[in-house]
């Protein structure tokens, strides 16, 4: 049995679970009104939800004004925290690292607001945002939500032609960047290069802001480019907040979905920071003074809720890391964690599995005695690596918070709490306040009881659920709340113990976890068929010891065309060079055909189980129109 250090004063104690989490699905709006008083609101809402999951309409505290930066940061100083530390950035290479108390952040916060407005950025423009992990990304995410701009980060691995695809989604006027990027060994990872090569086709695209991060060589182009630093100079420190509707958008986030292009996930203000705020406070139990790290990169959903949104609204000391964990050695994270005294420390497993595989002596040599708690987040923790970050990194001292949600959510929506005292590895527990999960069969039907299996869906409406796709409603719609009539579908299976526990047993659509990036089968598939030998190709995930899940893609190449290594390679470099490194597939298998319905249809499921080398229980394939293909498949199998 676990117990947490922090008992005693613990934001919410297992016994008040149950009688809380009634009462927070019972008396519905009554609990998110009291919630919603944690954060500063200009003007209060009037209502607190209006919600017809029938047209996918979803508002929260309507016509609250409110600002999120003034949230983040003004308020802190207001209330005389001003000199505290907001953001503890700690870079790549061991001595480098920076902090920033609250008026730092505000100053410079303010004075990137003022050149967005100098440089004519007004409320509900777009504003990309594509850097490493540098203090100037979360300076520019605040300032965009400072004066109403809408900010739409763009991880910074992906490749050149990801990134014009997601400008021109969401027509954004600038961009903000840093010259070259540094992480691990890598030490000129090409950003500007890559937005100049995106942007030629990018007609919306006026400004770009150029973060003078390593110095290196790059093009500036004369009107357009603009160095951050020389911006800065001159410029006000005082920039008033602008006042936005709790229904404004506060940012887009681009997410894969089984089919088609990337979806822009759009997230709006008000219920956003309610949700981000309070599920940051009460998952990892954030007390004052708690130094807490968050690992992910702020340009996936938990980089915008646990490293900026969440923490600054609940004023506590966030750190942010430029490097990796395996740079210069496999002991990095825990020297940072022992050089910045962190209490709470958040990650994903796939970093977890890559580290226990290097053995227990780059954590013993570590202290790590400032650890309080411990989470996990992007995909299912399985037993070893819980194990191994329990016993080895945790000391059997520090329970572990194994978060599940998704872009779309906002923020956690089921995990264990700290205080309980029955963690189960591999187990998402319980779920969060105000969320009812709700278990279907195919056809729609509620599993009832425990145990129980099926599809995750969820039952109402929650402050931090996206609001739309960018631009695409109806796809909104058809993606959500069309299968499943009245309920948010989230595209995972789950298991309900008898306990009420809750196991996600991973995604029943197209869409990969590829090291906790999430990938659709489709993009990697469009990529792969822009080699010009390339028929046809079918992606599909199978278990990776370090990844989760690896890229298997089978290809089928023009008729008259031999396969052969420099094929395959150059079929890995396209998918390199319109994606990124993360879609990188790991095996390639080439064959004469797919195995196909009678109507056309690629049958996935056997695809999966060969690449699984789950070759006995491949079912019925007599419906195929030439099961002799599978055969085939399963001899040249990789
Ligand atoms: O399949 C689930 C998995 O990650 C998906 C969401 O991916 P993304 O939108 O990129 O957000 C990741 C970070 C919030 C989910 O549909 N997933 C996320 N957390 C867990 C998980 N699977 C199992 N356990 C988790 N804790």
């Amino acid at each position: 049995m676990i117990r947490y250090k922090d008992i005693n004063k613990a934001h919410i104690i297992t016994e008040q679970y149950s009688k809380l989490y009634n009462e927070s699905i019972n008396n519905n709006e009554n609990f998110w009104s009291k919630v919603s008083k944690r954060i500063h609101w200009f003007k209060n809402w009037d209502k607190v939800s209006d919600v017809d999951y029938s047209k996918a309409k979803i508002k929260w505290f309507e016509n609250g004004k409110l600002n999120v930066s003034y949230n983040c940061i003004d308020r802190h100083i207001e209330n005389g925290h001003g000199d505290d530390i907001a953001l503890i950035w700690e870079g790549n290479d061991i001595l480098e690292d920076k902090q920033f108390t609250y008026k730092e952040l505000l100053d410079e916060v303010s004075k990137f607001s003022n050149v967005l407005k100098s440089n004519n950025i007004v409320k509900g423009d777009r504003v990309c945002i594509y850097m490493q992990m540098i203090p100037e990304l979360a300076i520019a995410m605040l300032a965009c939500s400072r004066i109403g701009a809408v900010h739409s980060i763009v991880f910074g691995a992906f490749s050149s032609d990801s990134l014009r695809d997601r400008i021109n989604d969401s027509r954004c006027r600038a961009v903000v960047t840093q010259d070259t990027g540094v992480r691990g060994l890598k030490k000129d990872i090409p950003m500007k290069e890559n937005v100049d090569k995106a942007i030629i086709d990018c007609p919306s695209i006026e400004k770009v802001f150029v973060v003078n991060r390593t110095s290196s060589k790059i093009k500036m182009k004369i009107n357009r480019d603009l160095w951050w630093h020389e911006e800065m100079l001159n410029i006000s420190s005082d920039c008033k907040p602008e006042w936005m509707d709790s229904e404004d958008p506060l940012f887009i986030l681009y997410t894969s979905g089984s089919t088609g292009t990337p979806k822009g996930v759009l997230h709006t203000t008000g219920g956003y920071l309610v949700y981000a705020s309070y599920t940051h406070e009460v998952v990892f139990d954030y007390q004052d003074k708690d130094i807490y790290w968050c690992t992910a990169d702020i340009g996936w959903i938990t980089g915008h809720s646990y490293i900026i949104y969440g923490p600054l609204s609940n004023k506590a000391t966030t750190l942010m890391f430029e490097g990796v964990p395996n740079y210069p050695d496999f002991s990095r994270f825990w020297q940072i964690v022992d050089k910045h005294k962190v209490n709470i420390f958040y990650t994903a497993p796939t970093a977890l599995r890559a580290l226990m595989k290097e053995g227990n002596e780059f954590v013993k040599k570590t202290d790590r005695k400032s650890l309080k708690l411990l989470g996990s987040v992007g995909e299912t923790i399985k037993e070893p690596e819980w194990k191994w970050y329990y016993e080895v990194v945790g000391e059997k001292k520090c329970p572990i918070v194994d978060t599940w949600w998704q872009t779309e959510t906002g923020g956690i929506m089921i995990t264990p709490l700290p205080s309980m005292d029955n963690f189960k590895p591999g187990s998402a527990a319980k779920p969060f306040f105000g969320i009812e999960p709700i278990i279907l069969d195919p056809n729609g039907n509620e599993v009832k009881g425990n145990p129980a299996e099926g599809l995750l869906a969820i039952k109402k409406s929650w402050p931090g659920q996206m609001r739309t796709l960018y631009g695409n409603h109806k796809r909104f719609f058809d993606n959500y709340f069309s299968q499943f009539k009245g309920y948010y579908f989230t595209g995972d299976g789950v298991k309900r113990d008898k306990d009420g526990d809750y196991w996600i047993t991973g995604r029943v659509d197209d869409v990969l976890n590829v090291s906790g990036h999430r990938l659709g089968t489709a993009e990697i598939e469009g990529a792969i068929g822009q080699h010009k030998d390339v028929a046809e190709a079918a992606v599909v995930g199978y278990p990776h010891d370090l990844k989760g899940q690896g890229v298997y893609a089978y290809v089928t190449l023009m008729t008259g065309v031999e396969s052969n290594e420099i094929i395959e390679k150059e079929i890995k470099f396209k998918v390199r060079e319109i994606i990124g490194p993360h879609a990188y597939p790991d095996k390639i298998q080439f064959s004469s055909g797919l195995p196909k319905t009678r109507s056309g249809k690629i049958m996935r499921r056997i695809l999966r189980k060969i690449s699984e080398g789950e070759i006995n229980s491949l079912g019925d394939i007599s419906t195929l129109s030439d099961p002799s293909i599978v055969e085939s498949l399963v001899k040249n199998r990789k």
